[in-house]
C-alpha cells in the first residue's frame, strides 16, 4: 500500500528549480523539468552525495562527488540498471502536489 505525502507550496521547485523536502524522515530532492516534476532520495547511491547539488541536464542528474549521472524518471543510473536511486512518483490533485511512497509494513 502506498501514501502520499504533501507537499507544502513553498517547497514545490518552480520550472527548471529544484528543492529539498523532507519527507517521514527522509530527506527527497525534487526537480522540475520543464514542468515535470521529479522526485528522488537526496542520496546518491554510490556514497551518499547529495544529488539535489548535482549538476542537471535535462532529466538527467550528476552527482557532484564522483560525477556518476542518474536518470530522473526511472532513478537510474545511465545505461544500466546495476544501480538506482529511490525515486517516487508526483501526483498533482487540485493543485497540490504529492509524492507517492510506498507504505511501509504492507507485507
Ligand atoms: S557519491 Fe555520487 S557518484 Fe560517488
Amino acid at each position: 500500500m502506498s501514501r502520499r505525502i504533501a507537499v507544502p507550496a513553498q517547497k514545490v521547485p518552480a520550472l527548471d528549480k529544484r528543492a529539498l523536502f523532507e519527507a517521514e524522515g527522509n530527506s527527497l530532492a525534487l526537480f522540475n523539468v520543464a514542468g515535470q516534476l521529479y522526485a528522488i532520495d537526496d542520496s546518491c547511491p554510490h556514497q551518499g552525495a547529495s544529488l539535489c547539488a548535482g549538476r542537471l541536464e535535462g532529466r538527467v542528474i550528476q552527482c557532484c562527488a564522483h560525477g556518476l549521472r542518474f536518470d530522473l524518471s526511472s532513478g537510474y543510473l545511465l545505461n544500466t540498471t546495476g544501480l538506482k536511486v529511490p525515486n517516487y512518483p508526483v501526483e498533482v490533485v487540485n493543485g497540490q502536489v504529492y509524492v507517492v511512497m510506498a507504505g511501509e509494513g504492507a507485507a
